[in-house]
Parts: structure tokens; C-alpha cells; sequence
């Protein structure tokens, strides 16, 4: 049987790593996620349900909301897209469990009782909200056992490693995070806004400085081609009347695609004659606008490594992915810092911008003594970068040496929600 999971009492586990721009979920022992969708949601607060009541105004309030990918996109008067995490912890419980039902029902299509599971978590994560995560598992789902770690000990295991320092950029921040031994080093985690959803942001300011329109796919009926930097073809479709948060979603699709399309980042600081002689890149936009960037491709993502580039944030603080890590390893004892610099490993999504790891690489090199070993370790694969959190909850799910780790449903009876604290530090 494949993966040699199930059978017998040996039900396959489930693996959950929930981020703030998607949530993972999928069979331990498997290489990849079976499902991967936003995190973010459609919301319509809906009151029109009269309850049959003599009072008229007494509503029963009927909200919808609408998961996934298809689902999201649709545009629908008076949806709100919003998301259930708020700095990587999870905020809004019900939505949560809406989003775990879905996930029963639509990709496990499997009772939840019959499955372990392993879920990731922040390494900032509370412990009221570990203990009530535990308390939703055991007693709606009902499941058989649970077991919590912290995302950044998941990711230095995929990579292989039990010590290193764990540098996540996803979307809504970057991170740096010491894991020693398989456990997080707390008092040393580093975090900065600088992330995916700033790149984001940078992309649309260029777009306006440019005077280039953006339309989002759910506005166009239909294009034509037309050449460079002429204006573009096309027919609007009939729409509901949408929100503002709906369309800064759908708008927000096309500058991420445009980013991982498009950026780079420069192997040495910016330097404006060097990016222009650099090749530029074509881009066409979803309502057939195209024009090729030169130097802006390298400008834009050069704020991650130098804040001072960051235009409309004066005397701004925030620090750069070198110095997520540099602190970060700052404030870890010094015996081990050398083996936090001989395992940096950079993982997330917004790693995977063209020139991330070089340019932390020759970073790092100048603000470390060169006596210090340094190693970056990256997986290459796309996938593995921005699943590495989950492919490690697949990985220590599936060993037999864990199998006495999880927190099953006895002890759970017996010791109540607290033995979360002790059993998943
Ligand atoms: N090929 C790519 N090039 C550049 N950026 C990318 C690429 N693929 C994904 N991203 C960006 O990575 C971010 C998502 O990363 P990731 O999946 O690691 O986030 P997350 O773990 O869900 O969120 P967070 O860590 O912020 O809670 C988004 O901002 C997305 O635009
Ligand atoms: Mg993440």
C-alpha cells in the first residue's frame, strides 16, 4: 500500500499547516499537501432569514461564506474577503472550523475521528489558543490523538536538521527563528513586516507611479492583442457590485502573479546604472496590457534587503532579512551560534522571488566574521520551499519513533486541554 499508512488500526494521520496565505492539509507519509487553498474567505453577512416570530425585527442572522479558490474568486455583491488569521495565529475559531469541516468533506473525505493529527503552529502562538485548538480537536472532531509543533521546527526537519536558525518569509511576514535540538529557541525569535504582502504593495505602487491599470481577471469579458505599451483591448464584464475587499483580493492575485513573474532581486545593493543594463522582462496583463520592466524588477524587491529604500516610510525601523537573522543569532548563547550559522534555512513563499538566497548569502556573508561557517540550506523545488513546514509534519507524523509522542484521546480525557503544554512545547 502507498506509504505504508494505512491498514489495520494504522489509520493514516492527517498533517495540517495553516499560514496566512494558505492553508495545507494532507496524509502524513505523502510528499505534497492533497490540498492547498487561501486562507483568505468570502463573507456575507446576510440577516434576511426572518425567524417566525411575532417581533418582525427579529432576524436570525444567516451568514455565508464562501471557501476555496473557485469559490473566492467568484464576484458577489456585498462579500467581504477576509481572512480567520490574524499575525499567524488563528483569530476567528468559527471560521476556523468551517475551514477544517471543508476540508474533511471535500479532500480527506474521511471522518475525522479516524485520524491522527499533526498540526503547525506559530512559534509566537499562545497558550490559551493552543489549549482551546486541542479542545476543538478532541471534543468536535473527535480525533483519536494530536500533536502541535511549531512550523519552524517542521521546516528544519524537512530540510534534515534538528538545530539551525529557520528564516520564513511568507506573506505577511519574515522570521527568523532558532531551533535548537527540535525546540524553539523563544526568546530569540525575529520577526519584520517585510514579506510577501509588502512585495505586494511595492508592486502596486509601481503600477501607479506607471499609470499602468491593473484590471483583475473577473472584469474582462474578452481581449485582443496589441503591442507594447499600447493601450489595451478590451471589454468589461457585467459584475455585482463588488466590495473593496474583493477587489484589493482579486487585485492583489495580479501583482503576486506579476512579482514571481517579473522581480529580482540584485545580487549586490541596488545601484540604478547597474539594474538599468540588466535584460528586462515582458509582462502582459490579464486585459492584454504589456510592457517590459528593466530596473524596477531589481528596486522593488531591494527594500527587503535595505529598508532605507523604502519610499513613504521615513526613518522607518524595520529590518532587513540579513538582520532578521543577524539578531536573531544575536540574542541566541554563544556556543551556539556557529551551529545556528552553519544551518541557516530559508524557507516560505516569498523566498522564492528570483536572487533571494544569493543575495542573503553574500549578505550574511559581510556581517559574519569570517571565521564563522555559514551555510545556507534551501530546498530547490518550489513546493518544498513554500510547504516545508507541512512536508516536515508529513515526515515526523509517519515515524515510528513518534508514534508515543502524540497526545492521545485517553490522555486527553484524563489530563484535560493543559497536557498540550507539556506533551507539545
Ligand atoms: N514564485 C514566487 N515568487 C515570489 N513570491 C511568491 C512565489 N510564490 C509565492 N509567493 C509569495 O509567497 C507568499 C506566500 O508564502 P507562504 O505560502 O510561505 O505564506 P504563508 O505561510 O501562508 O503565510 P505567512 O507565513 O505569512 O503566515 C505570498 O505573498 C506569495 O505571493
Ligand atoms: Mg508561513
Amino acid at each position: 500500500m502507498s506509504g505504508g499508512v494505512y491498514g489495520g488500526d494504522e489509520v493514516g494521520a492527517l498533517v495540517f499547516d495553516i499560514g496566512s496565505y494558505s492553508f495545507r492539509a494532507g496524509y502524513a507519509g505523502e510528499d505534497s499537501p492533497k490540498a492547498e487553498f487561501p486562507t483568505h474567505y468570502g463573507f456575507i453577512e446576510d440577516t434576511s432569514v426572518a425567524m417566525e416570530l411575532d417581533d418582525p425585527s427579529n432576524q436570525k442572522l444567516e451568514h455565508k461564506y464562501y471557501i476555496d479558490t473557485n469559490s473566492i474568486k467568484v464576484p458577489r455583491r456585498g462579500m467581504e474577503i477576509q481572512n480567520f488569521l490574524k499575525d499567524g495565529i488563528i483569530e476567528n475559531w468559527d471560521v476556523f472550523e468551517k475551514f477544517m469541516d471543508y476540508t474533511y468533506s471535500r479532500y480527506i473525505k474521511s471522518e475525522s475521528h479516524m485520524h491522527p493529527v499533526l498540526m503547525s503552529e506559530s512559534s509566537w502562538n499562545v497558550r490559551g489558543k493552543r489549549e482551546k485548538l486541542t479542545e476543538i480537536m478532541f471534543e468536535k472532531y473527535n480525533v483519536p490523538a494530536f500533536f502541535l509543533c511549531k512550523n519552524a521546527v517542521l521546516s528544519a526537519f524537512a530540510n534534515g536538521r534538528a538545530t539551525g536558525l529557520v528564516l520564513d518569509s511568507g506573506a505577511t511576514h519574515t522570521t527568523a527563528v532558532p531551533v535548537y535540538d527540535g525546540y524553539v529557541l523563544s526568546q530569540a525569535i525575529v520577526k519584520s513586516p517585510l514579506a510577501g504582502d509588502f512585495i505586494s504593495l511595492e508592486c502596486k505602487k509601481l503600477m501607479e507611479e506607471k499609470e499602468v491599470e491593473v484590471i483583475p481577471p473577473y472584469l474582462i469579458a474578452s481581449k485582443e492583442p496589441v503591442s507594447d505599451r499600447q493601450p489595451a483591448k478590451w471589454k468589461k464584464k457585467e459584475v455585482p457590485e463588488v466590495t473593496k475587499s474583493f477587489q484589493n483580493y482579486m487585485l492583489k492575485d495580479v501583482l503576486q502573479d506579476f512579482a514571481a513573474s517579473v522581480l529580482q532581486v540584485s545580487d549586490t545593493p541596488y545601484d540604478r546604472s547597474n539594474a538599468e543594463s540588466m535584460p528586462t522582462i515582458h509582462y502582459e496583463f490579464p486585459n492584454g496590457y504589456n510592457m517590459d520592466f528593466g530596473e524596477e524588477r531589481f528596486k522593488i524587491c531591494e527594500g527587503l534587503f535595505d529598508p532605507s529604500m523604502i519610499k513613504d516610510v521615513p526613518g522607518n525601523t524595520m529590518l532587513s532579512v540579513g538582520h532578521v537573522v543577524t539578531t536573531s543569532v544575536g540574542m541566541c548563547d554563544i556556543d551556539i551560534r556557529p551551529s545556528l550559522y552553519s544551518s541557516v534555512i530559508v524557507v516560505g513563499g516569498n523566498t522564492l522571488l528570483n536572487g533571494f538566497t544569493d543575495r542573503l548569502n553574500r549578505d550574511l556573508s559581510s556581517k559574519t566574521p569570517p571565521s564563522m561557517r555559514l551555510k545556507i540550506i534551501s530546498p530547490t523545488g518550489s513546493a518544498e520551499r513554500r510547504f516545508s513546514s507541512w512536508i516536515g509534519g508529513s515526515i515526523l507524523a509517519s515515524l515510528g519513533s513518534f508514534q508515543q509522542m502524540w497526545i492521545s484521546k485517553q490522555e486527553y480525557d484524563e489530563g484535560g486541554k493543559t497536557c498540550v503544554e507539556r506533551k507539545c512545547p
